[in-house]
């Protein structure tokens, strides 16, 4: 049975790695999965017009709106896991520019079965640094979105910037690695120039990362580090 896969994007993005992942699924780079729904918090979210435009089921989850009903961040956590599961039977959750940090009443839903892709390069667990070329320490950048991570790299005089793909757990930016894209920063980048070989990058990573779930080829050890068989 193929995985029911959702993706979760916000409209800071123009659901771009959406759009790969429907790709990879197209071309049978990803066999085993099927996006079944795609979330967003924000109904102007180009995603969602990605996503209606294959005949793929979209659900706005406003937090403005679940605000006003006297509810709080956590029940909406909470709301948004019930759903995912029990609604749609999701097997995997990608976060593809999604803005909102997702508590335990998410998560317990689907306890490494969610996974993020984070614009900026973050160590495996229990490493406080990805060490460059033998020797430079290129210190995690986590908690920051988009273009204001990439920015960070840039002003941090990194020599090289990139993205990850991990599983999410409750400390933001610090799950289980499954890969990253390092992208070399160049003297004149400005964040759009960078962000935007990154992208290309992440169009290849992400893909992959929910390849290699779906056909059950993640292992997550003891320690944090996550392993392909
Ligand atoms: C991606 O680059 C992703 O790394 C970033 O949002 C972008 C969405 O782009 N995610 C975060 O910043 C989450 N912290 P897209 O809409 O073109 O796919």
């Amino acid at each position: 049975m193929k995985k029911r896969i959702a993706v979760l994007l916000s409209n800071k993005g123009t659901g771009s790695n959406l759009a790969a992942i429907l790709k990879a699924i197209d071309e049978k780079k990803i066999r085993n999965g099927r996006v079944v729904v795609v979330v967003s918090n924000k109904d102007d979210a180009y995603g969602l017009v990605r996503a209606r435009e294959r005949q793929i089921r979209t659900v706005v989850f406003d937090l403005k709106d679940f605000r006003q009903k006297g509810k709080t961040r956590r029940e909406y956590d909470e709301a948004l896991g019930k759903l995912l599961k029990e609604k749609y039977r999701i097997d995997l959750v990608v976060l593809a520019g999604w803005m909102l940090i997702l508590s335990d009443a998410f998560i317990k839903y689907f306890p490494n079965k969610a996974i993020n892709l984070h614009p900026s390069l973050l160590p495996d667990v229990g490493e406080e640094y990805i060490i460059y070329k033998n020797k430079i320490k290129i210190k995690p950048i986590r908690g920051e979105h988009t273009d204001m991570a990439v920015q960070f790299a840039i002003d941090k005089h990194y020599p090289i910037a990139g993205s990850t793909v991990h599983f999410i757990t409750p400390v933001v930016d610090c799950g289980p690695v499954i890969i990253r894209s390092e992208v070399e920063i160049q003297p004149d980048d400005s964040a759009e120039t960078l962000f935007a070989r990154m992208k290309v990058e992440e169009h290849e990573i992400l893909p992959q990362a929910i390849a290699w779930f779906c056909e059950d080829k993640l292992r997550i050890k003891k320690i944090g580090k996550v392993e392909i068989v």
